[in-house]
């Protein structure tokens, strides 16, 4: 029953192709963001009680038509919003594919030949940032969140060999970590997770470049120490969330060694740039990490989701996770093989990498570095864009996430979230607001989207200046 009779499904995948492949040609058209009008998402909901089957076409169009009416359109080349990216048709066959053989990535023995794969990836992606392959080892996650649990998790044991055993109660004195105050926030649910709580992050200031302080982060360190408490580990980021800054990895992996501090990177955005040779030197110190957070569905425009945790220490996973569990397959136990369930947080897990693995096959890491030099390009064209038209921008990155305040009103936060809710509100385009070093506001606007232009720069950068025009009549 729960495969249909052939003639049904049959149709089923037919219209499922039908629906994805008009979608994808007809999202330029469609407004970037929906109305955000709950009652009527409830009111068509009422027909689905339960009670009665519905037909497979009925259901899945209703699906598709919702989806179409009610989500902001991240595929949309006109969306220059958060990391998430338009997916690559090889994504959304692999996980087509892989929801139809549904392989558990828990034992090796019930799938060698997807959890092949994903070591293979994660060799490959460790050694484009500088791991040694030899060594290297990691995990796909469902997202940059839980690959930062995942290296908050390996920091604790590899620093407090007594945590995996008697956990946070077992230490002697109490942890401490640092990130910058713009570091992601999953680090802080991260810390309450694992039971060390939010007082144990501490938030470093940035410099004017809005990059970490070095010297603020040795001085914090040293005084942590003096107050008797157990500094374990550092966070950089490659890539803030808010302006796409990356910290000076080299100096933080100096202050990591001499301190015996676990150095994570959370590359999870701004990885992607490590496949530019131009760009190279803005990561100088990344391979020194002990772990690394990198998003493959933001950058190289994998579905979501599939994020990977990396590291260069071979054992750190197994030290952190491995349980005995008697009812789990031992087929392959005289091999030497991972189970990947000892090695993750998830133990029956989703076959994650088919996505990355079936969209490098074919586009390679030259296809994946035409695109993010196309555009890095395109960054810059919007700045010179926004420029010109009396806007300033904030940042200093060479990634594509660019900053920026009305040249007249800079301090204005308000005017700020006002300009960002008029273009929303006019459908042509999607940006949003951050906050930067954890007091300055901006608008953000992040080129993600392989198929943004130059055509779809100049509509978003109309869109701000008739934004702006309208906020200031209103206001006079
Ligand atoms: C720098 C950084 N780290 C971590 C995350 C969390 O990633 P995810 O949403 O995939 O869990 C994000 C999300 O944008 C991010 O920008």
């Amino acid at each position: 029953m729960f495969l249909l009779e052939d003639g049904e499904r049959a149709e089923l995948w037919n219209r499922l192709i039908e629906r994805i492949e008009r979608y994808f040609r007809s999202v330029p058209e469609l407004r970037v963001s929906p109305p955000l009008d709950r009652e009527r998402i409830l009111e068509s909901l009422k027909a689905f009680d339960f009670r009665n089957g519905k037909s497979p076409l009925e259901a899945l169009d209703f699906a598709a038509d919702q989806l179409e009416r009610y989500q902001v359109h991240a595929p949309h080349p006109c969306y220059f919003g958060l990391f998430n990216p338009a997916p690559t048709a090889m994504g959304i066959a692999a996980d087509t594919l892989v929801a139809a053989f549904n392989p558990q990535l828990a034992a090796w023995s019930h799938n060698p030949f997807a959890s092949e794969v994903e070591a293979h990836l994660i060799r490959a992606m460790g050694a484009r940032f500088g791991y040694d392959p030899q060594t290297a080892d990691g995990v796909f996650t469902a997202g940059g969140a839980e690959a930062n649990h995942t290296a908050l998790l390996t920091a604790l044991a590899s620093r407090f060999p007594e945590f995996r055993e008697h956990g946070i109660h077992g230490l002697a004195r109490k942890p401490s970590f640092y990130l910058s105050v713009d570091g992601h926030d999953s680090m802080i649910k991260a810390a309450r997770l694992c039971g060390l709580g939010t007082e144990a992050a501490r938030r470093i200031p940035v410099a004017g470049d809005l990059k970490i302080d070095p010297r603020a982060l040795a001085g914090a360190i040293e005084s942590d120490r003096r107050s008797g408490r157990a500094p374990f580990l550092v966070v950089a980021t490659a890539g803030s969330t808010g302006a796409g800054i990356v910290d000076p990895h080299e100096p933080i992996a100096e202050i990591c060694a001499r301190e015996n501090l676990w150095f994570h990177s959370d590359a999870a955005y701004g990885g992607a740039a490590v496949l530019l040779d131009e760009l190279k030197d803005e990561y100088r110190g990344i391979g020194r990490a002990d772990s690394i957070t990198f998003d493959t569905h933001k950058w190289l425009s994998i579905p979501m989701a599939a994020g990977m945790y990396l590291t260069r220490h071979s054992n750190a996973l197994i030290d952190t996770f491995r349980v005995a569990a008697d009812y789990m397959p031992q087929d392959a136990s005289g091999m030497q093989v991972t189970d990947p369930f000892t090695h993750s947080i998830q133990w029956s897990r989703r076959f994650i990498g088919l996505k990355v693995f079936l969209s490098l096959a074919v586009h390679g890491w030259k296809g994946y570095e035409t695109i993010i030099r196309r555009q890095v390009a395109l960054g810059n064209y919007l700045r010179e864009c926004l420029r010109s038209a009396e806007w300033t921008i904030v940042n200093d990155t060479p990634l594509p996430v660019v900053c920026f305040v009305d040249s007249f009103r800079s301090e204005s936060a308000g005017f700020a979230a006002e300009i960002v809710r008029r273009v929303i509100a006019s459908g042509k385009a999607w940006i949003s607001t951050a906050l930067l070093g954890g007091e300055k506001t901006a608008i953000r606007a992040c080129i993600n989207n392989f198929r943004t232009s130059r055509e779809d720069v100049e509509t978003l950068v109309e869109a701000l200046n008739k934004a702006r025009e309208e906020t200031e009549t209103a206001r006079n």
